[in-house]
């Protein structure tokens, strides 16, 4: 705790009003007394601020979302003084919204759980922040969460997944490769030398200034490229997935984007168009550079698998794969991913949509 000891003394008076002010406003009826344990979950790391309300037993009760997906694509990227003063704005809405579509009143919460690593600092600090302020008030425990190990964990709320399991998160600020062996206890295989795949198919998708797509202009960078990619042929351009030769279970992206930024100028050349116009053959770039990405993934996973079961780490008869971040609502990845572990003998177990892409659930 202490991290919380540190921070607390840099509250400023206004947003310790605020806190007041969001506790009076709270304008609660007691209906049914709860005979669960709740949690609130508090996730600002980057560009969601997101709240949701948990009982002990993984009940979801309810949940609150404000995505900054729009604003950033406008500026290509995220700017984190943007996000901060974004996060700013919305947390007390959010919360509250959470709180009223659970019916929870703030002094039935058992404990308030908040993301406090890794991510934007500026973005990490709001929710820390507001957090702190509200335990403080109503005198409940803190319970500091690592973003990862939330992506990770949240499989168990849906499935009956017993440790030890292999997790892979792919985001669009992580790329690991992970042994969960207990509800913190990790042991880290592989994870990217470089950039993460979110990130590399955002950079692509600006790069083919896919926000002008009509059918693209509010869809994050990974969503639009799967969106396109549909309309294309994947064997339209030849890329070779990265490390092909790499004896570990490494990731490595920057180079891909490298390729595809190059066939992206020189097809700007052959159809005599600007920079920031969008090329007929973006569905075949966007085909193509998915479809390497999922190679790459899906090879590495395999490597990894093949590793575990050789040391036997992973249970021969119950071996599991958990997939889950923001590029793991990506269909196409999710049935290069199937197809592994269909050879290996292994369950493949992917959140929903909604619950990969960060939330407050999985905090909570
Ligand atoms: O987990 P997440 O919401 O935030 C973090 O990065 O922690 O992941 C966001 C990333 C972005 O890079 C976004 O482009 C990517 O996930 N993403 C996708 C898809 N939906 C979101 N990538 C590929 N296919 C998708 N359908
Ligand atoms: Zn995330």
């Amino acid at each position: 705790m202490l991290i919380l000891s540190k921070t607390a003394g840099v509250f400023s008076k206004p947003a310790r009003r605020k806190t007041y002010e969001f506790l009076r406003i709270f304008n609660f009826h007691p209906g049914k007394p709860f005979l669960h344990k709740l949690v609130l979950g508090i996730e600002t790391s980057c560009d969601d601020t997101a709240a949701a309300v948990v009982d002990e037993t993984g009940n979801i009760l309810g949940e609150a979302i404000h995505s900054q997906t729009e604003v950033h694509l406008k500026t290509g990227g995220i700017v984190p003084s943007v996000a901060q003063q974004l996060h700013k704005e919305n947390i007390q809405r959010i919360v509250q919204a959470a709180l009223s579509s659970s019916k929870v009143c703030p002094r039935e919460l058992s404990a308030v759980a908040t993301t406090v690593k890794p991510g934007l600092a500026l973005s990490l600090g709001v929710g820390l922040s507001f957090s702190l302020h509200l335990v403080d008030q109503l005198k409940k425990p803190f319970i500091p969460i690592h973003h990862m190990e939330a992506h990770a964990l949240t499989i168990r709320l849906l499935n009956k997944v017993d440790f030890p399991f292999l997790v892979l998160l792919i985001s669009g600020g992580h790329c690991l490769l992970a042994l969960v062996r207990g509800v913190s206890d990790f042991l880290l295989l592989g994870k990217s030398l470089d950039i993460a795949p979110g990130d590399m198919l955002d950079k692509v998708a600006r790069r083919l200034s896919l926000i002008k797509h009509p059918e693209c202009s509010t869809m994050s960078g990974g969503k639009a490229i799967e969106h396109l990619a549909k309309q294309g042929n994947k064997l339209h351009f030849d890329i070779k997935p990265p490390m092909q030769r790499a004896k570990n279970c490494d990731f490595s992206f920057s180079g891909l984007q490298h390729v595809v930024d190059r066939i992206i100028t020189q097809k700007e050349k052959e159809e005599g168009i600007q920079k920031g116009e969008i090329l007929a053959s973006a569905a075949h770039i966007a085909a193509a550079v998915q479809h390497t990405t999922a190679c790459h993934i899906a090879k590495r996973t395999h490597r990894a698998i093949l590793f575990c079961k050789q040391k036997r780490l992973l249970t021969p008869s119950n071996a599991v794969l958990v997939v889950s971040g923001g590029v793991a609502s990506n269909l196409y990845i999710r049935k290069a991913l199937e197809i592994v572990t269909n050879a290996t003998e292994c369950t493949l177990l992917c959140p929903p949509p909604r619950l990969c892409t960060d939330n407050g659930i999985m905090i909570a």
